[in-house]
């Protein structure tokens, strides 16, 4: 395994002020033949060499929906042409939220790249958030049984998970991602720049999974993150930069030791079975996906800490970062025991009949995928965060 990171231009000089000049960071991803770059930067939206290198057919569909379009489709669609007359850009503008993750809208790119009679040799471009690049890049890897895929990632959570390594699908009206592929892009393209006009709620969201990478893996990245929150919160670029950055190779780490989830990779789920549960349960999009996982990830540390497996100073310091980051953590009111007894049951029944959690196990930094715990602290960690 290795994850190499690189400076696109002069090797040596310090990350924050080279992201602030347009020049990239480069974190790459290593999957033998499937392996590709994610630049990351300000203003790298502005150098149409960096996509252009990556598009090998002389057509390009960009998906995208009706909040990022206005904001920056004409850019990506200049970045995508500029000197490069051969290259013909269709796009497809699809509605806004995770409840439109679905079938319907997925065939929406499909009648698109159908009526353009687009080729194998065409190119998918994701341009939004986690929703746009989950069902681009599915439709990607569908599309005349695969198409070239790149992933432009606008929103924090897209920039530091959803459109790294490969994880692609839609919902089903019972479950999250249930009906999906792993497909892995030509390269991401993260334009730090886009964040600036990403609302707070969805800014915090995104640090949900920040946070994960420093519980799970990484605890010299949660300290920078507990002395650094306030800048992220008020958007430093230079300090987001940092997040996108060592949140990236996190995630590069793990996925080219499990591409396909075999195993480790799982551990990027810190949060997310008691998440999945509270989103089901809410109906999709009057919770985010990061909120979830915020109160998802207290209730873990919860229950690892009943289990008796980390200190009680780790709950808190749990607790204090994501309430600083204005994330919640405690599940909404009107969850029960029972809904998150059966939301649970259907992760379950996906696993085998074994419900696998990812616990906190050990000093900060470490945890475990595990069926084999307690059975009552689950049951007093449900019961401890839910009315009835
Ligand atoms: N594939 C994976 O590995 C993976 C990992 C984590 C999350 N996800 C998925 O990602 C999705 C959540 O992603 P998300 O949080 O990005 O939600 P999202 O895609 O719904 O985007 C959030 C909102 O921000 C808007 N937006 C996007 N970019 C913007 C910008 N630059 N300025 C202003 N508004 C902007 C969107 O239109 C939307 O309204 C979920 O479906 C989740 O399952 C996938
Ligand atoms: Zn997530």
């Amino acid at each position: 395994m290795k994850v190499s990171t690189t400076l696109a231009a002069t090797p040596g000089m310090e990350t924050s002020k080279l992201s602030s000049r347009g020049f990239p960071t480069v974190v790459d991803v290593d999957l033998g033949d499937r392996s590709y770059p994610i630049y990351i930067g300000s203003g790298l939206l502005n150098q149409s060499d960096l996509l252009q290198r990556h598009i090998h057919g002389k057509r390009v569909l960009v998906v995208t929906n009706t909040t990022v379009a206005p904001l920056y489709l004409d850019k990506v669609v200049s970045a995508l042409t500029n000197g490069n007359p051969n290259v013909t850009v269709e796009n497809v503008i699809l509605p806004d939220g995770e409840k439109y993750k679905d079938t319907d809208t997925l065939m929406k790119v499909f009648d698109k790249a159908i009526e353009s009679q687009l080729d194998r040799q065409c190119t998918f471009v994701a341009l939004g958030g986690g929703v746009i690049g989950d069902m681009c890049g599915y439709a990607a890897s569908s599309f005349l049984r695969g198409v070239n895929f790149i992933q432009i990632p606008t929103t924090v959570m897209a920039q530091v998970d959803s459109s790294v390594g490969g994880k692609t699908g839609i919902n089903h009206r019972l479950g999250k991602n249930l009906i999906g592929a792993f497909y892995q892009p030509q390269c991401v393209l993260i334009d730090t720049d886009t964040l600036n006009t990403l609302p707070d709620r969805e800014l915090a969201s995104g640090l949900a999974e920040v946070i994960k990478y420093g519980l799970i893996r990484d605890a010299p990245f949660f300290e920078w993150q507990e002395k650094n929150i306030q800048a992220l919160m008020s958007r430093d670029p230079d300090a987001f930069a940092y997040t996108i950055k060592r949140s990236c190779e996190n995630k590069a780490e793990v996925v080219s030791q499990d591409e396909k989830e075999t195993g480790l990779r799982a551990i990027g789920n810190l949060g997310h079975t008691f998440g999945h549960a509270i989103e089901t349960s809410c109906g999709y999009g009057h919770w985010l996906h990061g909120e979830a996982v915020a109160a998802g990830t207290v209730m873990a540390a919860d229950m690892s800490y009943r289990l008796g497996w980390i200190d009680e100073s780790v709950v808190e310091r749990v607790n204090n970062i994501l309430k600083q980051a204005k994330l919640p953590t405690t599940p909404p009111e009107m969850m029960t025991v029972d809904m998150f007894k059966s939301a649970m049951a259907i992760d379950k029944k996906v696993a085998d009949g074994i419900l696998r959690l990812i616990l906190l196990k050990g000093p900060l930094g470490s945890c475990v995928i595990t069926g084999d715990y307690d059975r009552k602290a689950l049951d007093e960690t449900l019961r401890a965060f839910c009315k009835s």
